[in-house]
């Protein structure tokens, strides 16, 4: 650990490592830590005991060292779970509250010294918990209330301080100033936090972590596994990254991927697949099918090169690891398509899966990209599905529907660069459909395919919002694509929001 970090105790909260990213984004070094690991912290600068999803009630409930957190003699925050286990550490009591609180609430400010300086006397914070402190030692300072007068914030002495909230959530609209409101007036000495410091600690882990294993990675040429293969390769690990060309990629994909790479200096291994997946894929319709296929002979061709793999490292980062736990998710769907979970799962039990980003977020990674030397053009690289083009083709999959598609989508992503709308968009791609339908080219009659085109803003996927281009832009697009690819005489522009229609067709 650095010196003078922010030791963040890991209560099983599922906001916990968001509590470390928005420590390190007000500046200060910080990382996750489980409760058990107190006794190994070195020199901390604070400490915060995050939210969890059990009762302090309950027999066995986690608990916290108390002795050995106070000796650091660092300034100390509990948040949710956090606060009560150091309520009744000092004395208090839980109880269990009379209605569950989760989501917004109001807080209520009545003491605006350090932790709420600068605080509005009412705003909204985002609550999760049925307990509530109980029997305040009389040296408690009650320092803010919910509506109904309950304490919320307590100030147990001049370095321990409790909140019920979650600071760390957007959803509490003054938690950014509270927490800079901790981390700076609480008398805390801490380090900074710095990209260059933080790439250099996980080179060190990763190190540590492979000795002289061979890693295996696989690259799809996205934002995650090419930070990942450029960091295992920094490490200077033996690592072999390999790069599976479905056929059902975008237009030149194959070639851009590798001259990204060949531009950072790493080198990957390319397998041509693609007339092995075209071929599989012939005469099938059903989109359940297609993804059930296209998964398969992923996973047969990644493993039939990774035999006997030593190590395999995964870009998955911290939402992936938060998202899997919930059945049904993205995340888990995505995973069992080209991970095969209970391959991965035995490899995991064996000590045999690397995943060096799993604390991190998006915006984290392509921070540390940018650190690596990563081209931007890479880092912010739309979001592409494993299963590809197959996806965004409704009905049956040919080489001819798959050079079509490659090709408007290459028309309508090149205009939108070109007007600079590429990075405002979350996702934006072409898609084929199965019909066809009347026009008129030169002087004849025509029946040909449709083209629609999709751009969309999101968050996390979950939820997605078509974007309103400039119709000079839907037009450029659509005057390429009528002019430039044959066999398509119709050009739609597609306006669902996610729910109820999903980002891609299939
Ligand atoms: P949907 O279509 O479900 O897509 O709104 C949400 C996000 O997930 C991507 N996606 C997939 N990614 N395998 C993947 O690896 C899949 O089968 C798959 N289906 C959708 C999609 O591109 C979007 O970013």
């Amino acid at each position: 650990m650095t010196d003078h970090e922010v030791a963040v105790l890991d209560y099983g909260s599922q906001y916990s490592q968001l509590i470390v990213r928005r420590v390190r984004e007000l500046g200060f070094a910080s990382h996750l830590y489980a409760p058990a690991q107190l006794a190994n912290l070195t020199n901390p600068g604070a400490i915060i005991l995050s939210g969890g999803p059990r009762s302090t009630s309950e027999v066995d409930a986690p608990d916290v060292d108390f002795e050995k957190l106070m000796s650091f003699g660092v300034p100390v925050l509990g948040v949710c779970y956090g606060m009560q286990l150091l309520n009744i550490k000092h004395g208090g009591t839980v109880k269990p509250g009379v209605t569950r609180e989760y989501g917004p609430a109001k807080l209520v400010v009545t003491d605006h010294g350090d932790l709420f300086k600068g605080i509005s006397h009412e705003s909204q914070v985002w609550m999760s918990h049925s307990d509530t402190c109980a029997n305040l030692s009389t040296s408690t300072q009650i320092l803010a209330t919910n509506e109904d007068a309950v304490p919320v914030a307590l100030k147990w002495s001049d370095r321990c301080w409790g909140i019920q909230f979650h600071p760390e959530v957007t959803h509490s609209h003054e938690g950014r100033p509270i927490l800079k409101n901790f981390l700076t007036r609480s008398g805390a000495t801490l380090a900074k936090f710095d990209i260059q410091a933080f790439k250099a600690q996980m080179l060190d882990a990763i190190r540590a972590e492979v000795g002289d294993r061979e890693v295996i990675c696989g690259v799809s040429g996205g934002v995650d596994s090419t930070v990942l293969a450029v960091l295992l390769n920094r490490a200077g690990v033996k690592v072999r990254s390999i790069f599976i060309d479905t056929g059902l990629m975008r237009l030149n994909e194959a070639e851009e991927v590798k001259a990204q790479f060949e531009e950072v200096g790493v080198p990957i291994e390319m397998i041509d697949a693609s007339e092995q997946f075209v071929s599989a894929l012939t005469g099938v319709s059903d989109p359940e099918q297609k993804r059930r296929i296209i998964g398969e002979m992923f996973v047969d061709v990644f493993w039939g090169v990774a035999e006997n793999v030593e190590l395999l490292a995964q870009g998955t980062l911290y939402p992936d690891v938060i998202e899997s736990a919930t059945s049904g998710s993205i995340a888990s769907k995505i995973k069992t398509h080209h991970n095969r979970v209970d391959r991965i799962l035995a490899l995991k039990e064996q000590g045999k899966v690397l995943e060096p980003l799993a604390e991190l977020f998006k915006d984290e990674v392509r921070a540390l990209g940018e650190s690596l030397g990563i081209p931007h053009r890479a880092l912010w690289r739309h979001p592409f599905p494993g299963p590809g083009l197959a996806v965004r083709i409704p009905g049956e999959i040919t080489p001819e529907r798959i050079a079509i598609t490659q090709q408007a989508d290459a028309i309508f992503i090149n205009e939108l660069r070109r007007s600079g709308w590429y990075e405002q968009v979350w996702q934006a791609y072409a898609a084929l459909l199965p019909v066809k339908t009347v026009g008129v080219k030169g002087d004849e009659r025509s029946y040909e395919q449709a083209i629609s085109l999709r751009a969309v803003i999101s968050e996390d996927a979950m939820t997605a919002d078509w974007v309103e281009l400039p119709f000079s832009v839907l037009r450029n697009a659509s005057n390429k694509i009528l002019n430039g690819v044959k066999g398509v005489n119709r050009v739609l522009y597609d306006i669902s929001t996610k729910p109820p229609a999903s980002i891609e067709w299939e």
